[in-house]
């Protein structure tokens, strides 16, 4: 049966529980699996960031911009979806265009990748 407050009242519940479950669905996004993923929450060597660094600028920076931001070929690799995605994810679509890159000279680059991520994910 419908109370006194007839549809009117039942939309108000309804509303009620979709503003109170918004919330819900951000945690179950975002704090399940942190806010950057798995791969965005590993503490990477300062050494290999910094050779992240130098690779990337030799081998990807003329597409993807010397920050990682893109606009010069390659799109942003610093958007939270890609700071979302796991470390694997991120080798295979590296691997899927640059082909030849040494897993040691990889490493570095997500490990520099994921800085960058951070650093844009804090501005
Ligand atoms: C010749 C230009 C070029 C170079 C060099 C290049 N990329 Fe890319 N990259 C692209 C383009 C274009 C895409 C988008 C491809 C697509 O959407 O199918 C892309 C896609 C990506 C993606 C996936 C982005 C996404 O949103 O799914 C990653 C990660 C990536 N590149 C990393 C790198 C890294 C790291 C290097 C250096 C080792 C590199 N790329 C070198 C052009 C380049």
């Amino acid at each position: 049966m419908i109370g006194p407050g007839g549809f009117e009242g039942m939309k108000d519940v309804l509303t009620a529980l979709a503003l109170l479950s918004a919330p819900a669905l951000v945690l179950v996004l975002y704090g399940t699996r942190g806010p950057g993923g798995e791969g965005a929450d590993v503490v990477r060597p300062l050494a290999a960031i910094e050779e992240g660094r130098v690779a990337f600028a030799d081998a990807c920076a003329r597409c993807h911009g010397r920050l990682g931001r893109g606009g010069t070929g390659g799109p942003s690799l610093v958007t939270p979806a890609l700071r979302a995605l796991p470390d694997a994810a991120l080798r295979e679509a590296i691997r899927g265009h640059v082909r030849a890159l040494s897993e040691p000279l990889l490493d570095d680059i997500v490990a520099y990748l994921r800085e960058r991520q951070r650093i844009e994910a804090a501005r």
